[in-house]
């Protein structure tokens, strides 16, 4: 009994950090600050099944693909450049992530890009980003992620 009342208050915890966008990570980059402005931006570990996906989508064909996608699914919301650019984009609450973010492209593991893409917002607790999965291949989601890795600053 003892035990399940502290895992209770544990998780308690955890979602108060996360309602609060800090600390327990979950918090989309800030397109005015870059990366959240952060010092500790942080992306939470992917759920099965993702946990652990490995992307073999990389060759430079999969990246043009990948950048045809992006063109067509997520510039609306991301930007042309993937860097949050876009009127829609800002609307949102979260805003829509600057995908170019040194930082926020350091801390999206493939498996979280896979999972986030996959499910949208609703990933993190959000709701401004559609879900992918009916609307996308499984190779096409890993071929945009591969586009979206060469979108990272240096
Ligand atoms: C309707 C607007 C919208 C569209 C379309 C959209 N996104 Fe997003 N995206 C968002 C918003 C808003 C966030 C930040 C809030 C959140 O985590 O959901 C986000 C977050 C993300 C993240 C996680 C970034 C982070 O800060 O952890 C990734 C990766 C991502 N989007 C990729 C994509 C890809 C790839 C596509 C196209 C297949 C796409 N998005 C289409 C609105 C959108």
């Amino acid at each position: 009994m003892k035990r399940i009342s502290l895992l209770a208050a544990l998780a308690v915890t955890a979602l108060a950090a996360l309602a609060a966008g800090c600390g327990g990570g979950g918090k989309p980059a800030n397109n005015a600050a870059g990366g959240g402005g952060a010092a500790a931006l942080t992306r939470p570990p992917a759920p099965e099944p993702y946990a652990g996906k490995t992307n073999s989508k990389t060759s430079d064909a999969d990246v043009a693909e990948g950048q045809k996608i992006f063109a067509g699914q997520c510039a609306l919301c991301h930007g042309e450049k993937g860097d949050g650019d876009a009127a829609a984009g800002k609307a949102l609450n979260p805003p829509a992530s600057d995908l170019t973010d040194p930082k926020l492209q350091e801390v999206m593991k493939d498996d979280y890009m896979f999972w986030h893409i996959m499910e949208g917002g609703a990933a993190l607790g959000h709701t401004g980003m559609t879900p992918f999965k009916d609307s996308l291949k499984e190779d096409q989601i890993w071929q945009v992620i591969s586009y979206i890795r060469t979108l990272k600053k240096k």
